[in-house]
């Protein structure tokens, strides 16, 4: 990926309420583009990134075995309802099947109710509710 699609991806991680920094984005992608259990796709549209979606290959769990795991998917909001989120969708689905994946699973804040309906509409199941705990670790 070159670095004018980059502020591209930056800008659209903000249409998910993540502000990231271009330097925190191009390191990032760094590390990503390094490592075989992380997939990035982007949707182009006259020569723009219009959307984009990263999926990962989760560690293996002693509970779960193998799995797959759609850490983010956005689409322009100029261009949603087309069918983009769709074609993102099937492709981390398609990269999920040949790492030999058999389940593939998304994390979805509760607030993002027209997201949920997509991935409904797309096959997924609702697993179940939870809420994420952080701390941020000082050392
Ligand atoms: C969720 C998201 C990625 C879906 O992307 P999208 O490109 O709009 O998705 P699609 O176009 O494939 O499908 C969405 C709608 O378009 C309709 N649609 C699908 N293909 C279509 C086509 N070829 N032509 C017209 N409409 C179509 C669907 O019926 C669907 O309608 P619905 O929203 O009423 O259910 C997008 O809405 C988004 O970026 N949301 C904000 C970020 C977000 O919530 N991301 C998910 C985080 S977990």
């Amino acid at each position: 990926m070159i670095e004018p699609d980059l502020k591209e991806v930056v800008d659209l991680a903000g249409e998910l309420g993540y502000e990231l920094s271009r330097e925190d984005a191009a390191n990032r992608f760094d590390q990503l583009r390094a490592h075989r259990d992380y997939a990035f796709f982007v949707a182009v549209r006259d020569g723009e990134v219009v959307g984009w979606i990263q999926v990962n290959r989760d560690a293996d769990s002693l509970l779960l075995g193998s799995r797959g795991d759609v850490a983010a998917l956005v689409v322009d909001q100029r261009f949603r309802s087309s069918g983009i989120g769709k074609l993102l969708l099937e492709r981390a689905e398609a990269w999920a099947l040949e790492q030999g994946l058999r389940v593939l699973r998304v994390r979805s804040s509760v607030r993002r109710e027209a997201a949920h309906r997509f991935y409904l509409r797309e096959g997924y199941a609702l697993l179940k509710t939870g809420h994420t705990f952080q701390k941020i670790l000082v050392p």
